[in-house]
């Protein structure tokens, strides 16, 4: 039984080649070598069921340490795609080891190719239907560069909801000016960030083009109560810590 109570019983061959630990024939062998053992005895029948959240299992002399879930954070680049596979294109799969592979991890939610930031990748398919539901109006807050001058008018608008390309009107969005500045080009830029509660399609960028200006460079900081971790290079990745994944419900 697993600390819910819920039985949880599986096949050892299954937890550990579930866990990395090799294919099921590769178990198979080190099982009759006597390379895997179960509550102290040797275990040469890997079909045997055990309960990965309470047997203590070892593999060639090491605890295993069970887990069913993994939740990263990933610093997204951007020239990465926001998907488990692409044709053309890096995924951002092609940015994690393989022993975070092993779990079939998937990113919740897309992030365009161009923009960088915050992306949680989980093979938690409840935590990411929570996460995603259009109901829950999660809020996700972007920094962006944008093309002309933000301005209070900008502010009121998208905090009434503005009308993208199709007709659809948006939620309420909280936009806040940090700075404006001229590029060299004498084009007037805004920093500014910007809070949604909704996830349409390009939706930052549309509600900019709707307000007649272009997002040059958008970042996702935070969805919910998660915090992109700015020590946490462009690029890389790394584990939830405690805190974070109790931010998210999963402590
Ligand atoms: N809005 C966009 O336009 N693009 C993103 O990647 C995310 C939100």
């Amino acid at each position: 039984m697993s600390a819910k109570g819920k039985k949880t019983t599986q096949r050892l061959d299954k937890v550990l080649s579930n866990l990395g630990f090799g294919s099921r024939a590769e178990l198979k062998k080190k099982a009759k070598q006597g390379s895997i053992v179960v509550n102290g005895t040797v275990m040469k029948d890997p079909g045997k069921h055990v309960d990965p959240y309470t047997d203590i299992i070892e593999f060639e002399g090491e605890t295993v340490q069970y887990r069913e879930f993994v939740y990263l954070m990933l610093h997204k680049p951007p020239g990465v795609i926001s998907a488990t596979e692409d044709l053309r294109d890096r995924t951002v799969l092609d940015l994690l080891d393989e022993e975070y592979l092993i779990f079939e991890p998937f990113p919740v939610g897309r992030l365009d190719k161009d923009t960088e930031g915050l992306l949680l990748l989980t093979n938690d398919g409840k935590l990411a239907h929570e996460l995603l539901s259009p109901r829950k109006h999660i809020p996700k807050t972007y920094e962006a560069i944008v093309e002309g001058r933000v301005d209070d008018k900008d502010v009121r608008w998208f905090a009434a909801g503005v009308t993208l390309d199709d007709g659809y009107v948006t939620l309420p969005g909280e936009l806040v000016i940090h700075s404006h500045e001229e590029r060299g080009d004498g084009v007037q830029l805004s920093r500014i960030s910007l809070t949604i509660h909704e996830g349409k399609f390009h939706q930052v960028k549309r509600m900019f083009e709707a307000v007649g200006k272009k997002v040059v460079y958008l970042k996702r900081v935070s969805m919910g109560e998660l915090r992109l971790d700015e020590n946490l290079e462009i690029g890389t990745y790394r584990e939830l810590t405690e805190q974070e994944l109790s931010l998210i419900g999963r402590a």
